[in-house]
């Protein structure tokens, strides 16, 4: 059986880092989840169809980070049958060996419920807006409200709102490091695995 860790929480919380540490450190693949909604959301038309359609090119395309692709990927991934059309894939991820990470929003409470690792990771707005702007070179205010916005839409939405499970664990990014914030996932992992 692959290991299966599953990372969740709001965007910028630092939970893609600790989700691309934790893959180098046991040699498990990684999928970044908030891609497939991002590659939907960039392809236009009918997202239904974008999403039934998905090809591994469309993933691979350049302008999937930029703020306006997240907001539009926020803003389709409320639409269930999108969320329906990239289930299988999310699936058949998560069943390589030796193990698989993915992050996203519901990783813990809809698409893999039985992985024996669940992290929460959360930051305060501020903290979040701060390292966006930093990423992007753009206006901390502005990304402040644009990610109230995102979040307020993922965790309002019917269909799989972002949330954590009832068994996550929660790491709070704001006042640790980088390093520290992935030594508390392996510990948490070793913990699980021993
Ligand atoms: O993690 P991200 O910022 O790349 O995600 C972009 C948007 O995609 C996010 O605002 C909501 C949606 N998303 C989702 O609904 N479910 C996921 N598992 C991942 C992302």
């Amino acid at each position: 059986m692959p290991f299966i860790i599953a990372i969740d929480g709001p965007a910028a919380s630092g939970k893609g880092t600790i989700a691309r540490a934790l893959a180098d450190h046991y040699g498990f693949h990684h999928l970044d989840t908030g891609l497939l909604y991002r590659a939907t959301g960039a392809k236009g038309g009918d997202p239904i169809e974008a999403a039934r359609n998905l090809t591994p090119d469309d993933l691979q395309r350049s302008d999937l980070r930029s703020a306006d692709a997240g907001q539009a990927a926020s803003r389709i991934a409320a639409i269930p049958e999108v969320r329906a059309a990239l289930v299988d894939f999310q699936h058949r991820f998560a069943a390589q060996d030796p193990g698989a990470i993915l992050d996203g929003r519901d990783i813990g409470t809809v698409i893999c419920p039985d992985a024996p690792v669940k992290l929460y990771v959360v930051a305060s707005n501020e903290v979040r807006a701060q390292r966006r702007a930093d990423e992007l070179g753009a206006d901390p205010a502005e990304m402040l409200a644009q990610l109230h916005e995102r979040d307020r839409r993922d965790r309002e939405r019917d269909t799989a709102p972002l949330r954590p499970a009832d068994d996550a664990l929660i790491i709070d990014t704001s006042n640790i490091s980088i390093d520290e914030a992935i030594a508390a996932a392996i510990a948490i992992v070793e913990r699980a695995r021993a």
